[in-house]
């Protein structure tokens, strides 16, 4: 059985001149290879596809794969993380990870919140600004929270996201506006611990595996885990495995998000607890991170004794069932 391999290499969109900025989601060399590595640990042959471009060029060329493992972040727009899914489906070629109408929602995190709202889990209020003018119609309890309403690793996230009053809300959604060129969400803020938690497999099969708290250091920014602070994660942000009471309430908030948005495979929910030390969806991460050593799935999983490339295989595993590969 041969895996091909999509993804989307940093150092590849650096080189054609897109910046730091615009490519802080995609993936690292190493990555890669320790995808790559696992798979074929995992007794499967593999290939490398490359990006959109390069699975273009490889169906148009006649190439067909028994499974894609895809994890491509994918560059513009609203459909960027679904367009490999879809020309995936295209050519009936069975791939990791979650279908391309869940990767459009989820990156959309309005659309997210009402979904998981409909079925029950507990989420911040929030409005969607399109426009500067949108910003007079906000009817929430400060103290609010403002991002980009499509964006992933903290971008356009600092510690000025926090907004005491309406004359900070303007400037904020105005900067995020011009900046993002996209709508911003505005949610109420969420003043208590955070949480990840670690999901693999799909549906009735999903399973909570871990869940681990981010705690932010004196040395960190304040009021959020950051863009900055993700970047310099190793002397501002600390890592510890959720127990108890904690990591039932999260796991249970997971697994049901995860099961209302239809997330495949694997993947990550975000958390925060309210000022009753309730814990509520933040976010759902369809296409989590995979560095080995510093994202967050592979950290949680291997605090949790689930080595990386016995993720990889329950991820392939996965997918070969729901497909019947
Ligand atoms: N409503 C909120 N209240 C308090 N903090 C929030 C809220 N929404 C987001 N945050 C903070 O901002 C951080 C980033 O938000 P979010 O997870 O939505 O962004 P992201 O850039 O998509 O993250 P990721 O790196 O996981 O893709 C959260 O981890 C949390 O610290
Ligand atoms: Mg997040």
């Amino acid at each position: 059985m041969t895996v091909g391999l999509t993804y989307d290499l940093r150092s590849e969109w650096l080189s054609q001149g897109y910046s730091e900025l615009e490519t802080a989601e995609f993936d690292r060399e190493e990555t890669v290879a320790a995808i790559e590595s696992a798979l074929r640990g995992e007794g499967l042959a593999t290939e490398r596809i490359g990006n959109f471009k390069g699975l273009m060029a490889a169906l148009g060329a006649g190439k067909r794969w028994d499974l894609v493992f895809n994890f491509c972040e994918g560059m513009y727009g609203l459909g960027r993380e679904a367009l490999v899914p879809a020309l995936l489906d295209a050519y009936r070629i069975p791939y990791t990870f979650s279908d391309p109408v869940v990767l459009s929602v989820s990156l959309h995190k309005g659309l997210t919140k009402r979904i998981v709202r409909d079925a029950g889990v507990a989420t911040p209020d929030f409005a969607v600004v399109e426009t500067a003018a949108d910003v007079e119609t906000v009817r929430l309890r400060y103290p609010l929270f403002a991002k980009p309403v499509a964006e992933g690793t903290g971008k356009g996230i600092t510690p000025r996201s926090r907004i005491e009053n309406e004359e900070e809300l303007r400037g904020i959604c105005d900067a995020l506006l011009e900046s993002y060129r996209q709508p911003v969400i505005v949610e109420e803020y969420l003043p208590g611990r955070e949480f990840t938690t670690a999901i693999i497999g799909t549906g009735t099969e999903a399973e909570a595996v871990g869940t681990m708290e981010v705690i932010l250091l004196e040395t960190a920014e304040a009021n959020a885990y950051t863009y900055m602070n993700k970047e310099y994660c190793d002397d501002r942000v600390r890592y510890e495995l959720a127990k108890g009471v904690d990591a039932e309430c999260c796991a249970r908030l997971a697994l049901q998000a995860w099961r209302a948005l239809g997330g495949r495979d694997a993947g990550r929910i975000d958390i925060r607890m309210d000022a009753r030390g309730e814990p509520n969806f933040i976010e759902v991460n369809p296409l989590a991170g995979l560095h080995p050593q510093h994202s967050d799935l592979p950290i949680i999983c291997t605090m949790v004794g689930i080595g990386f490339q016995s993720l990889i295989g329950r991820i392939v595993a996965s997918a070969r069932r729901r497909a019947g590969v």
